[in-house]
């Protein structure tokens, strides 16, 4: 049997990786400015990482939602301490697309209503609703299309007002748009937002799926603008690799049982993943890491001359080239072995390096790009 060939893959096997090097089938050697699409976190094969999972798998690596899981408490102590949403509950999953679903259902069950505002250039995964709020009719499929979604652009806070009604559950929004092009949903409009919501009686879900778990320089992204989220999505980075999501909610939606549910989500190995994930953010200090890296990534780049805009926040940076991004791109891959990502509809380089990143990989960069733009 083949497997059903829905990426476009680049010519490479990658068989180790240690930190931000990356080791393919013929021992060739490449920087990950990626993290395999902003999931490492704590850097590839990390030490207390690879320890911890050992040591839990040793003892028990499943078990269903059946019976208590101690490490599901422990996760969500460890989740408050770094993000300081102290009272908020924690409900786990397996990935970005069934976190921003539950969050979704989540925020009709407790209004009672039915539709949701989201915005263009968004993009929440590719389940059900999820796909439904990303705006790219390309991959939605005739089934998940609905006219209980309404679309406002980004930071402008008139298009939200122009479609609010008092059937909106929901506001859905990532702190910074990924796909989209790293485009920052701006303080100002965060707080707008907020205050609307607070108004209508509608739910505001954040995104933090990509630009969260501290890659911004601050836990979550939205925390530069003070505001609180009743929902918060996380996944990628949160886990380091392991498939894990998770959804945090405001304590004053309640929970009833059976309104939500799982088979994998909150299993042991994976609550192990993401415990020693947040053990070794906090040991290591790696948001206050991807605030210092993104302001001298940042530093390096403002004002090249190959770049049309500079955009982002700690490390994650959208670089928009004058050139094509998508060639420069290639050159970083093939010539220079460095792994970026790519926004394609505004030619834009994204790069969603692991938060342990150190000045020396990033000069490597700077040097590359600067040769690849020549
Ligand atoms: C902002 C955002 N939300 C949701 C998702 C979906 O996550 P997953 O692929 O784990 O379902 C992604 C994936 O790239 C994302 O970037």
């Amino acid at each position: 049997m083949n497997t059903f060939e829905v990426f476009k893959l680049f010519p490479i096997t990658i068989e180790s990786a240690k930190g931000l090097e990356l080791t393919d089938s013929e021992g060739k050697k490449y920087l990950d400015l990626y993290g395999g699409h902003g999931v490492i976190s704590i850097g590839h094969c990390q030490e207390d990482y690879v320890k911890a999972i050992t040591a839990q798998l040793n003892k028990i690596g499943f078990y269903s939602n059946s019976v208590h899981i101690p490490l599901q408490e422990e996760l969500a102590v460890k989740l408050q301490k770094l993000s300081g949403y102290s009272d908020y509950k924690l409900f786990l999953v397996n990935s970005g697309a069934e976190a921003n679903e539950n969050a979704l259902k989540l925020a009709s069950f407790y209004t009672n209503r039915s539709k949701v505002i989201s915005f263009h250039g968004a993009f929440f995964g590719r389940t059900s609703l999820a796909v439904a709020v990303t705006d790219n009719p390309a991959i939605q499929a005739p089934i998940n299309k609905t006219d209980k979604v309404l679309w406002a652009t980004l930071n402008d806070i008139e298009s939200v007002k122009k479609v609010i009604d008092n059937d909106v559950a929901a506001v859905i929004v990532e702190g910074i748009q990924g796909v989209g092009g790293v485009q920052i949903a701006s303080d100002e409009f965060l707080k707008q937002l907020r205050e609307l919501c607070t108004q209508n009686g509608t739910m505001l879900i954040i995104d933090e799926i990509q630009c969260g778990y501290g890659r911004s320089g601050k836990f979550f992204s939205h925390q530069y603008s003070g505001v609180k989220a009743d929902i918060i999505t996380m996944a990628k980075g949160i886990a380091n690799g392991f498939p894990v999501g998770a959804v945090m909610i405001d304590p004053n939606i309640p929970a009833k049982f059976g309104m939500l549910g799982t088979t994998f989500g909150g299993n042991h190995l994976g609550c192990a993943a993401a415990i020693a994930t947040a053990d070794v953010m906090a040991k290591y200090n790696y948001v206050d890491n991807a605030a210092k890296m993104g302001a001298y990534l940042m530093g390096k780049l403002r004002g090249h001359k190959a770049i049309k805009d500079l955009r982002g926040r700690g490390l994650m940076v959208g670089i928009e080239t004058v050139a094509d991004a998508a060639e420069i791109r290639k050159r970083l891959l093939f010539d220079e072995h460095i792994f970026t990502g790519f926004s394609g509809g505004v030619n834009t380089i994204r790069l969603i390096p692991p938060l342990c990143i150190t000045e020396k990989e990033i000069d490597r960069f700077v040097e590359a790009f600067d040769k690849v733009t020549k």
